[in-house]
């Protein structure tokens, strides 16, 4: 058996746009975690989208999609922006994100959400409403109207045009991100609310009868509720620290998480975590993302926000190498790093220079070498 059968293999996909810098900080990390708590993880970049196709043909060459095969998690960085048109539409499709959340099933989709008191002037909302904020969106990532046939776009006798879609769910489905929902709310304030459009929807009307006929079957211990998506969208500016779990369908769950994202100030902090099934070794494969997308203005100079990325990392640590101390870890070390003031451009008071998106790297390590000796010291 070779010694590397314990190992975590994770692989790292920069992408585009700002999708490489971010993570190029996130890299830094790891090797901080390999080095000083020796985290048993095996490396591998791999590259993503136009700087690969002008080379392959590809925007998923086979050594990427073979390092995202058999990686147990894959730290993603962006795709998308102006290199967008360089590529035509069906090359960009073979390998887009989408297609990938399909392929390895990913269907939930973890969107935390936390109010950082050291970003409240980030946010557009008031520190009062911002006090004690801290939930997880459960957003249904592979069906719902992303991906339900038919669609298409057809051109009718009198010449117009006519375009559709078809927003669809199955009783196992809805289930089984139910299921992921209610088993993060067990581990957290066990309140589970789910967001729907029931009054109007058929899927909404299944999705809210399985999720309610689950919650009695299996998680009877934890408080449900329901929403409708436009109530949801209101309470989420009105009254964020209500919400300890929100699980929601595919689409819902990519609007509702950007509003919640100005909770946190800025996009450029908000992690994610995508989900697949359980495998027979009880392992499940795992794709970590910023929200924030390519964000083709600001890419190649150096100074997006890395926090969402590194905030990924915190959750990779936490779900897929059950190493809930070093997440803890490195949370606490960003809280630390914007507490003594670090700022990149996207969260930083008007008139106060700005950091790098390598200096904030070099906060992070600077609050982890801090927080860890801390940690030494109390123990
Ligand atoms: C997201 C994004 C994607 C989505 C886009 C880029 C396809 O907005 O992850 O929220 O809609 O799922
Ligand atoms: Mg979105």
């Amino acid at each position: 058996m070779s010694s590397s059968t314990n190992m975590t293999k994770i692989a790292l996909v920069g992408g585009e746009g700002i999708g490489p810098e971010v993570t190029a900080q996130s890299r830094r990390v790891l090797d901080w975690f390999a080095t000083h708590r020796r985290v048993p993880m095996l490396l591998r970049e791999a590259q993503y989208g136009l700087v690969p196709y002008l080379a392959t043909g590809k925007v998923l060459p086979e050594d990427t999609a073979q390092a995202m095969d058999e990686a147990d998690a894959i730290l993603w960085g962006a795709t998308g922006g102006p290199e967008t048109k360089e590529v035509p539409a069906e090359a960009r499709k073979a390998g887009g994100l989408l297609s990938l959340r399909s392929k390895y099933d990913l269907y939930a989709n973890l969107r935390p959400i936390r109010a950082t008191p050291a970003l409240s002037e980030s946010s557009p909302l008031k520190a009062r409403v911002l006090k004690d904020v801290d939930f997880v969106i459960i957003r249904e990532l592979t069906s719902g109207i992303y991906f339900g046939e038919p669609r298409g776009i057809e051109t009718l006798a009198d010449g117009q045009r006519r375009a559709f879609n078809t927003e669809q769910y199955t009783t196992s489905q809805i289930r089984r991100v139910a299921r992921a929902a209610f088993e993060l709310a067990r581990t957290r304030k066990r309140k589970v609310c789910s967001v729907d459009k029931a009054n109007v929807l058929e899927t909404s009307i299944v999705w809210r009868e399985e999720v309610t006929a689950l919650h009695e079957e299996e998680f009877p211990d934890l408080e449900l509720s329901h929403l409708y998506v436009d109530n949801a969208a209101m309470q989420i500016v009105r009254q964020p620290s209500q919400f300890d779990v929100m699980v929601t369908g595919n689409m819902f769950g990519d609007i509702l998480s950007d509003c919640a994202a100005m909770v946190s100030g800025s996009l450029g902090m908000l992690p994610s975590a995508s989900l697949g099934p359980l495998d027979r070794y009880g392992r499940r494969k795992a794709l970590y993302e910023p929200v924030h997308g390519s964000a083709p203005d600001i890419a190649g100079k150096g100074i997006a926000n890395p926090l969402g990325s590194i905030l990924s990392v915190a959750m990779m640590l936490r779900l897929t190498l059950e190493r809930s101390e070093d997440a803890n870890l490195l949370e606490k070390a960003v809280d630390l790093a914007l507490f003594k003031g670090a700022r990149t451009a996207d969260i930083a008071e008007a008139g106060s220079q700005p950091l790098s998106s390598t200096e904030m790297g070099d906060a992070v390590l600077d609050a982890l070498d801090q927080v860890a000796h801390d940690a030494r010291e109390k123990a």
